[in-house]
């Protein structure tokens, strides 16, 4: 492992044992406890969830103190599975044919800077969301995909009704939400990369109403009403509007 700041992983390093001693003093927690912890942590590495269990527990806390004072459209997670993405100059998200048995769904809106109100020609869109039963596609673009804004700033893509999604019921993080009798599931959603060029002003997750778990989000603090997308019936599926509005003066590192 090779870090830029040695000095700051080993003030971190030392808080973080600072702050766990602490919780060991107060929860009176035993040395067979700190191996069962132990024995969990061996588990979630081996199963490749140690990110998801960051993101669950502390990304939001991390958008919060990185995000500056964006006056754009909320900054959210961005979620362990964005990868590079096709452009969809149709807007369409899939490839081929509307998904069989799925909702279709058409989300449009403008891209603004957060600042003049003026809409952006030429903002990238990057998309990816699960499907209408709740998966992901992890190896190929389905479902995903890059929209440019057109002269006026206008953006449309045409995909699928998200669902809510439990994806950890096999995996450490599961067991561990199971183990406090709590669920691990999201509210539907679709995550959105915006910017202009290669650079990246807006990292966020747009909410589908729905869901039946956006006031229990397993992800505290994900869910904010300024992020629910305004959806109605359009006969086959839903249509909905969502403007974005970008703050070029404060992006994110
Ligand atoms: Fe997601």
């Amino acid at each position: 492992m090779t870090v830029a700041d040695p000095a700051r992983l080993e003030a971190i390093w030392k808080r973080v044992v600072a702050d766990m001693k602490q919780v060991v003093r107060d929860f009176a927690i035993t040395q067979d406890e700190l191996h069962l912890a132990g024995d969990y942590f061996d588990r979630l590495g081996q199963s490749g969830m140690s990110r998801s269990l960051l993101d669950v527990g502390l990304a939001m806390t991390s958008v919060e103190v990185t995000g500056g004072s964006s006056k754009g459209t909320r900054q959210n997670l961005e979620g362990p599975y964005h990868r590079p993405h096709p452009d969809r100059p149709d807007g369409k998200l899939y490839d081929g044919s509307p998904p069989a048995g799925m909702p279709p769904l058409t989300v449009d809106g403008i891209v603004r800077d957060a600042h003049t109100g003026a809409p952006l020609p030429g903002a990238r869109l990057d998309f990816w969301q699960a499907d209408s039963n709740g998966f992901y596609d992890r190896s190929g673009a389905h479902l995903r995909g890059v929209v440019t804004t057109d002269d006026d700033g206008h953006y449309t893509i045409h995909t699928v009704l998200p669902h809510d999604y439990s994806e950890h019921d096999g995996d450490p993080i599961g067991e561990l939400f199971h183990a406090m009798g709590k669920h691990n599931t999201r509210a539907a959603h679709i995550h959105l990369k915006a910017g202009i060029d290669d650079k990246v002003f807006l990292t966020t997750q747009l909410f589908m109403p729905t869901s039946t778990f956006l006031e229990t989000d397993y992800v505290e603090g994900a869910v904010s009403d300024d992020l629910i997308v305004k959806l109605e019936p359009d006969g086959k599926g839903f249509k909905g509007t969502f403007d974005i509005m970008l703050d070029r003066q404060d992006a994110p590192a």
